[in-house]
């Protein structure tokens, strides 16, 4: 498999991804997509929307703001969760409350030595009976870190913590002009909040009946602490987020669960076009699943740091309706139109980032082929609806007539394909340029080509090349770039 480090410099040499402010030395956990990121971002977002929100009929789309009201992260626990002291999982880099497992610890050390004294430890009793004094919730940041020292306190996966922090996932800013009457406000931590705060007004204006789901893709954004894992998890992240409500008591969510399985394989391996070998599902155990969630699975992509989340699928039951009930006092209640009977509906959500869905696409593409004979090329082998550029036209030799030509095949075609002319001479450099960045067909105009009017279509993945009439090219190009 291909390395991460190898894939970092290649998408900056191809135009890919960038680090974002060079120029000034870089900002942690942050990358601009360059001019073929850009491309490959848009295809993949495009095709999840045409899957899951024109494609099915029970589905709309919605695309609400980064900056909500700020209770809308009070209900949703964000506020309440993500500003407590925070350790991280130095592995699975998953968090956790510092003062939440210093308790969880001390419960269970306290029924061992109850049961086994000779397991007691005189300095760990002193500690925890220091504890007892007072409460964990009283502890500074700097005694939780000594105790967690002291008891050597793993994650519940077992393994090392980083030292706790006040940290607060959700980044805050602050709305108004006036210096002191300023109010604080957050980016969103999720675009699904955005969904459930529109509800209401998505049932009451449109002939949506359940079960029904709304989806979006948009910017999120997290105060991450960790760092080094390029695109895959960032400060600024973009989500495409269903929220697919259902009546618990007509629909069996285990049922649902199932069918949204199959869905969003069916999305990564068909649409997208990735090596199943390379997926898995795997199922949270109850300790790690988060507050809200009933039942929780990570559809998991083989990344060249590890097997890793691509995609969540939650059973969020009616969680976040009723939060958002409780704090603006309005009821969200579905009202049954057949029996007329009022309910908070359940939820099932699948929650992906556009950008590891990216990474994905980029890794799982990646091949260094041999050729023979000492020689190689680098290959990125997408499904031509991915590929950022479809089509690339270069005249053979630098001669104005042949140019002319390709200049206005090039023009036709950028019509309606993403389509780059190139005339820096050397056909095979061109050839392989193109193939690094994954263009599926690139067409040569040579001297037969204004006789006969015909040119020579050449196919990234086998590098055959067949002539084909310039008047039958468009629909041609087409066609290969469908599949
Ligand atoms: N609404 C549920 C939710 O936000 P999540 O597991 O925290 O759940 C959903 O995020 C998806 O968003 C993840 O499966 C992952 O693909 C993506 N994601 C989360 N945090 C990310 C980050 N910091 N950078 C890039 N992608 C991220």
């Amino acid at each position: 498999m291909v390395t991460l480090e190898t894939i970092v410099a290649f998408t900056k040499r191809r135009g890919f991804v960038y680090p974002t402010s060079e120029i000034y030395g870089g900002i942690a956990n942050s990358y601009d997509y360059g001019p073929y990121g850009a491309e490959l971002m848009k295809n993949i977002r495009d095709l999840w929307w045409k899957t899951f929100i024109q494609q099915r009929p029970n589905m709309v789309g919605l695309d609400s703001q980064i900056i909500q009201h700020p209770t809308t992260w009070v209900a949703s626990g964000h506020v309440g969760s993500f500003s407590d002291p925070l350790v991280e999982d130095k592995k699975t880099h998953k968090r956790y409350r510092a003062d939440h497992l210093i308790d969880a610890w001390v419960k269970g050390y306290m029924s061992t030595t109850r049961v086994d004294p000779s397991k007691s430890d005189p300095v760990l009793d002193v500690a925890i009976n220091k504890i007892a004094k007072a409460t964990v919730e009283s502890m500074d940041m700097k005694e939780m870190a000594e105790f967690i020292k002291l008891c050597k306190i793993t994650s519940p996966d077992g393994n090392e913590l980083t030292e706790p922090k006040p940290f607060n996932l959700l980044f805050e800013t602050e709305l108004g002009t006036v210096a002191g009457e300023k109010s604080k406000v957050y980016l969103r931590g999720e675009t699904a909040q955005g969904i459930f705060a529109n509800f209401k007004q998505i049932t009451d204006s449109c002939r949506v009946k359940l079960p029904f789901g709304v989806g979006q893709i948009g910017k999120s954004f997290r105060n991450e602490i960790t760092q080094g894992q390029f695109v895959f998890r960032t400060f600024e992240l973009e989500q495409a987020e269903i929220e697919y409500f259902f009546d618990p008591e007509h629909s069996d969510w285990h049922e649902l669960l199932e069918a949204w399985k199959t869905d969003m394989m069916r999305f990564v391996t068909n649409t997208l076009g990735i090596h199943a070998e390379n997926l898995r599902w795997r199922r949270h155990t109850d300790k790690e699943r988060t507050h809200y969630s009933k039942e929780t699975f990570d559809l998991d992509y083989h990344f060249p740091f590890g097997w890793k989340e691509l995609w969540g699928l939650a059973y969020r039951t009616d969680f976040d309706l009723m939060a958002h009930m409780h704090h603006s006092k309005k009821s969200l209640e579905y009202v049954d139109s057949a029996t007329g009977r009022k309910f908070v509906p359940h939820v099932i959500e699948p929650a992906v980032g556009v950008n590891r869905l990216f990474l994905m696409a980029l890794v799982d593409a990646y091949v260094q082929e041999d050729l023979g004979e000492g020689k190689s090329r680098t290959l990125l082998r997408l499904k031509p609806s991915l590929a950022p550029v479809k089509v690339a036209v270069f005249p053979l030799q630098k001669d104005e007539r042949l140019r002319t030509l390709a200049q206005s095949i090039y023009r036709d075609l950028a019509q309606d394909v993403v389509t780059e002319f190139d005339d820096a001479g050397n056909i095979g450099k061109m050839y392989r340029r193109q193939d690094e960045i994954g263009t599926p067909l690139c067409v040569t105009v040579d001297y037969s080509s204004l006789e006969e009017k015909t040119v020579t279509v050449r196919d990234r993945d086998t590098m055959k090349q067949e002539r084909i009439p310039i008047d039958a090219l468009h629909q041609y190009v087409l066609q290969v770039i469908r599949t």
